[in-house]
């Protein structure tokens, strides 16, 4: 709740924040590509008066050498790193090789800093997180596990529905949320419909068997109208328009997308300048 405290206070008056990370870099490290991410970080740093840097796995030296000593590195030159991998564990590796904090940039488990602008989002939109209901329907995946673990800290329902064999598959707070067989059951009266691609970066040999698999969970019109009325629409983006939302509900009235991937730059401000001890915890 203080994160997104403060990531409102940015959000009103950025110019306040302006020098509060002069002369410091964060390091961004990506084995996956991203547009929301790195600029938001990127964008975020330069607003608050630091610098930040890209550095593509592929075209560092992460493939020549020992994963450690590369991130041992990394802490000499920056004052914080955050990472988008591939394995989970490379997330814990760095964390325990960096003197530095590591934010996770995305995994194949979790997105934990999506899932702050999705709170940020979800506040904005009904002025409290109070008697909340999110159905997140689709893919089990990291997007998906992490909204689970921020709803349930968050005190927001958390209801899903995904199919049999593409079901969440990490360890998650007990009782953090209900599985529904069909989305139609899962939408029933909910503040928030959440959708997330039917296929991950580096699941793309599983393209074909996924769009079968997933069809009967497209968010669309149909769907979107058993939800309450005062429903909002959220995805993570990048968004596969025909597949997992239509073009309807993307592009509708109660669709927020925008302003959830805006909440990314002002959530990763503060996430930032808590790490660094710039401002108290
Ligand atoms: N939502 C998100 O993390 O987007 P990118 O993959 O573009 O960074
Ligand atoms: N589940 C998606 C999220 C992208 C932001 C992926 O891992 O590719």
């Amino acid at each position: 709740m203080g994160l997104l405290d403060l990531a409102e206070k940015i959000k009103k008056h950025p110019e306040n924040y302006r020098e509060s990370c002069k002369f410091k870099t964060l390091g961004m490290l990506f084995a996956k590509t991203s547009t929301r991410t790195r600029v938001s970080f990127e964008v975020g740093m330069y607003q608050m008066g630091g610098h930040a840097i890209y550095l593509d796995w592929e075209k560092t030296n992460f493939t020549l050498a020992k994963f450690e000593d590369e991130v041992a590195v990394l802490a000499r030159y920056c004052d914080i790193l955050m990472a988008r991998v591939f394995e989970h564990d490379s997330i814990i590796r760095m964390a325990r090789a960096s003197s530095v904090p590591i934010i996770n940039g995305l995994s194949n488990d979790h997105h934990p800093i999506q899932s702050l602008a999705d709170l940020l989002t979800i506040r904005e939109k009904f002025g409290s997180l109070e008697g909340i209901t999110v159905a997140y329907v689709g893919d089990g995946n990291n997007v998906c596990h992490s909204l689970i673990w921020a709803c349930s800290h968050a005190g927001v329902k958390c209801r899903i529905s995904t199919p049999r064999d593409y079901n969440v598959h990490v360890p998650l707070p007990k009782n953090s949320f209900t599985w529904y067989e069909t989305p139609e059951e899962a939408v029933k009266g909910v503040d928030i419909i959440y959708t997330d691609t039917w296929v991950s970066i580096g699941q793309e040999a599983e393209t074909k068997a996924r769009q079968q698999v997933f069809r009967p969970f497209q968010v669309n019109a149909n769907l979107i109208a058993q939800a309450s009325s005062r429903a909002i629409f959220m995805h993570c983006l990048p968004a596969h328009r025909g597949l997992e939302v239509s073009d309807e509900v993307f592009d509708g009235p109660q669709s927020v997308v925008f302003d959830q991937a805006e909440n990314r730059l002002h959530t990763e401000k503060a996430l930032i300048l808590k790490l660094l001890g710039i401002e108290a915890w």
